[in-house]
C-alpha cells in the first residue's frame, strides 16, 4: 500500500475537509487544485450551496470553485473514501465563556466512525494546549478501534487567515505545522506544503503548535486592550489617542496597534481558550484576563460616552435618534457573529433611544436572525439624527466628511468616530473618537 503522501499525490487517496466555513472552504479549495477532495459540512443548506459554486461565507468569488478536484457532501458514508482528514469545525465559548468544544468533539466522532489503518486526522480549529491528544485523540481511538501511533497518525496545523484581508491569504502565510510523531511531522509538512507557498514552520509538538496559535490572538488582545486603556485615560486628559499614537509611532520599536471594539470568533475568544485551561491547572492569569474584561467593556463605555455628549448637547434621549453605520465585527466582511456593535446598540436601546442601523455588507435577515435587529433601508434614512456613530471602517465609509454628516443630522449632531477614521475632517460638530 502507497503512503499517505504519494497515494494523494497519485490521487488513489483522498483528502477530506470537515467544517467548511471560513477556514474550511478555502483550505480544501486549495488542496483541490492538486489533490482529490471531499468537502464535508452537517449544514446541508450550506453544502448546497457550495455544490453551486456559492461561498456561504461571502468570502470568496464563485470563480475560486472552477478547475478544482473537490466534490462537497454531507453524508458521512462519502467520507469512508477519504484517508486524511483535515478537521476545521467552529471552537467558540459558551455564555460563561468556556470553551465550547461540542463541534470539535462530534467532528472527532465523524471522523473516528470513518477512520481507517494508515490515516492521518489534522485539526485547524484554535483549541488551547492539550486540546487536540487530551480531548479529541480518545474519542478518535474510542470510536474507530484504533491505536495512534500504530494505525493512525494525529496532526495539528493553526490556521491564520484573516477574513475580508486580500493580502495575507492561505498560500502567503507560513503555516505552523505538528505531528505526533517525526514521521506524522514529515508528512502532515510535505501535505501542507503543497498549498503554502510561503512555506511551513514545522513545531517541535502538536501542544507548541496549539500554543503558538493561541497566543498569537491572545497578544493582538492584549495590545488592543491596551489602546484601549489608553485611551479612556487620554480622552479625561482631552488629549486625542490617535496623536498621541501617531507621535509614539515615530520610535522604531513602539508597536502599532489602535484602539476598537473587539468581535468576532477569533481575537475576543481564543485567550479565553487559554485561560479556562490555565485555570484549570490551577493558575489564574492576571493579565490575559484583565485584557479581556478592558476589551469586552468597551461598547458599554462608548455608549456612556456617546449619552454623556448627547445630553451636554442639549437631547432629548428618550426621543433622540442615532445612526449606527456599520454592525460587522470589523470592517469590509459580513460576519455580525459576536459583534460588539450588537452590545453597542442594545446599551442604547436600554436608554430608550431609537438607532437606525445601515452596513453595507451585513444580511438584515441574519441580524434579526441572530439578535431581533435589522437594517435600516437606504429610502429610510433619516435626516434629522442626533448621533451618528461611525462603528466600523468599511472601505465604503472612507471619504465620508462634514458634508454628509449634515445631511444625515439635526441641529448639533454628536458624531461618534470608534475607529478615528474621521480625524481632523469634523470641526463643525461635537465630535469624540476612541
Ligand atoms: N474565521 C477565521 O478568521 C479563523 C481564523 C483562524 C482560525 N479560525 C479557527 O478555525 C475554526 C473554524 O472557524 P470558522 O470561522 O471557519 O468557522 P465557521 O463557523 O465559519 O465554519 C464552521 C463550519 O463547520 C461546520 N460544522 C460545525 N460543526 C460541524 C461538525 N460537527 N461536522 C462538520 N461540520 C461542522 C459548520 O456548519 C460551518 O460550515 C475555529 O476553531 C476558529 O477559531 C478561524
Amino acid at each position: 500500500m502507497k503512503d499517505i503522501y504519494s497515494g494523494l499525490l497519485s490521487g488513489e487517496k483522498k483528502l477530506a475537509v470537515i467544517g467548511l466555513g471560513y477556514v474550511g472552504l478555502p483550505i480544501a479549495l486549495a488542496f483541490a487544485e492538486k489533490l482529490s477532495v471531499i468537502g464535508f459540512d452537517i449544514n446541508r443548506e450550506r453544502i448546497d450551496m457550495m455544490k453551486n459554486n456559492i461561498d456561504p461565507s461571502c468570502e470568496l468569488d464563485s470563480s475560486e470553485f472552477e478547475g478544482k478536484d473537490i466534490s462537497f457532501t454531507a453524508d458521512l458514508e462519502d467520507l469512508k473514501e477519504a484517508h486524511f482528514f483535515v478537521v476545521a469545525v467552529p471552537t467558540p465559548v459558551d455564555d460563561h465563556k468556556v470553551p465550547d468544544l461540542g463541534p470539535v468533539l462530534s467532528a472527532s466522532t465523524t471522523v473516528g466512525k470513518v477512520l481507517k489503518q494508515g490515516d492521518y486526522v489534522v485539526y485547524e480549529s484554535t483549541v488551547y494546549p492539550g486540546c487536540t491528544e487530551e480531548d479529541c485523540l480518545p474519542i478518535l481511538e474510542g470510536i474507530s478501534g484504533l491505536k495512534m501511533g500504530e494505525d493512525f497518525k494525529l496532526g495539528y496545523s493553526p490556521e491564520r487567515i484573516n477574513p475580508g484581508d486580500k493580502k495575507h491569504t492561505i498560500k502567503n502565510i507560513i503555516k505552523v505545522v505538528s505531528g505526533s510523531d517525526a514521521e506524522a511531522l514529515d508528512n502532515v509538512a510535505k501535505v501542507y506544503e503543497l498549498i503554502i507557498d510561503a512555506g511551513v514552520h514545522r513545531a517541535s509538538t502538536i501542544k507548541v503548535a496549539e500554543a503558538a496559535k493561541i497566543i498569537e490572538n491572545t497578544q493582538r488582545d492584549l495590545n488592543i486592550a491596551l489602546m484601549n486603556e489608553l485611551s479612556v485615560i487620554f480622552d479625561k486628559m482631552g488629549i486625542n489617542t490617535y496623536d498621541v499614537l501617531e507621535a509614539a509611532g515615530t520610535k522604531w520599536n513602539f508597536l502599532r496597534f489602535y484602539p476598537g471594539l473587539v468581535g468576532g470568533h477569533c481575537i475576543g475568544v481564543d485567550p479565553y481558550y487559554l485561560t479556562y485551561k490555565s485555570t484549570e491547572l490551577g493558575y489564574r492569569p492576571e493579565v490575559i484576563l484583565s485584557g479581556r474584561r478592558i476589551n469586552d467593556n468597551m461598547s458599554l463605555y462608548v455608549a456612556k460616552r456617546a449619552i454623556q455628549l448627547m445630553i451636554q448637547a442639549d437631547k432629548q434621549l428618550k426621543e433622540s435618534r442615532v445612526l449606527m453605520m456599520g454592525i460587522t465585527f470589523k470592517e469590509n466582511v459580513s460576519d455580525i457573529r459576536n459583534s460588539k456593535v450588537v452590545d453597542l446598540v442594545k446599551e442604547l436601546h436600554e436608554f430608550s433611544i431609537n438607532v437606525d442601523i445601515v452596513d453595507p455588507y451585513a444580511s438584515s435577515e441574519e441580524l434579526t436572525h441572530e439578535y431581533g435587529l435589522s437594517l435600516t433601508p437606504a429610502s429610510e434614512v433619516r435626516d434629522d439624527y442626533d448621533c451618528v456613530i461611525l462603528a466600523v471602517n468599511h472601505k465604503e465609509y472612507a471619504q465620508l466628511g462634514e458634508n454628509e454628516f449634515e445631511q444625515m443630522t439635526s441641529e448639533r449632531p454628536v458624531i461618534i468616530d470608534i475607529k478615528g477614521i474621521l480625524k481632523d475632517r469634523i470641526n463643525k460638530f461635537t465630535y469624540w473618537s476612541l
